[in-house]
């Protein structure tokens, strides 16, 4: 089976966790974009969705899917979303699609989180796929050097990259992420940066996995 299989099957599989009648949030990068299509399949059954991302809000409107700014939205029922690595915990990172701010926002006013992801990206430790850091662009330097100060890593401006908030990334690789949550809120309190993509403080409910044998739902262990 392809990687794009994998991903198609757990994207199909998080259409059981669409609640009716409701404003559901959605997830920026590949994955996120094959649920989106699922997701049109059963468009009229639900209120809309908020994005995560200008793409993802483009592409659920190319599908007749009504869009919804957050701050017209009270509660959202489920964040469904894709990630970069899991561990057991179900801690993620992510962010490597440089959505990682909005993905976050959205996430904490969802009732629930479901990840979809194929196998790959299930890991023992945190930390072989380069953290992304969102940081205002004139405290790139300073935050680069206290990241290096505080946890080692070697971080890695994203070339060309402005996200959608109109900052920048850097993308911390070399770090074996043992404490997510601490590292999470350590990284938090440093001035300049915007968000880090540790989603731990608030980890996935539920993990569909993509796999060879099928889609597994996994919980934290
Ligand atoms: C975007 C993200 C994505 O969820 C993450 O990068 C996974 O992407 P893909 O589904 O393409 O592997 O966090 O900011």
């Amino acid at each position: 089976m392809t990687q794009d299989e994998l991903k198609q099957n757990v994207a199909q599989a998080a259409i059981e966790y669409v609640v009716p009648d409701t404003i559901i949030g959605v997830g920026t990068g590949s994955t996120a974009n094959f649920f989106i299509d699922e997701l049109a399949k059963i468009k009229g059954t639900i209120e809309g969705a908020v994005a995560s991302s200008e793409a993802t809000a483009e592409r659920l409107k190319s599908h007749g899917i009504p869009v919804f700014d957050l701050n017209s939205v009270a509660e959202i029922s489920v964040y469904i979303d894709g990630a970069d690595e899991a561990d057991a915990g179900l801690n993620l990172i992510k962010g490597g699609g440089g959505a990682l701010t909005r993905e976050k926002i959205v996430l904490a006013v969802a009732d629930k989180f479901v990840c979809i992801a194929d196998d790959s990206k299930k890991v023992n430790v945190l930390g072989k796929f380069p953290l992304p850091i969102e940081v205002i662009p004139m405290a790139r330097s300073y935050v680069a050097r206290e990241i290096v100060k505080r946890f080692g890593g070697e971080p890695v401006l994203r070339d060309g990259f402005i996200t959608d908030n109109g900052n920048l990334i850097l993308d911390v690789h070399a770090l074996e992420i043992t404490d997510p949550v601490s590292m999470e809120n350590e990284l938090n309190s440093i001035v300049g940066i915007v968000t880090n993509g540790l989603f731990a403080a608030r980890p996935a409910d539920i993990f569909l996995c993509g796999t060879a044998n099928g889609v597994e739902t996994l919980t934290a262990k």
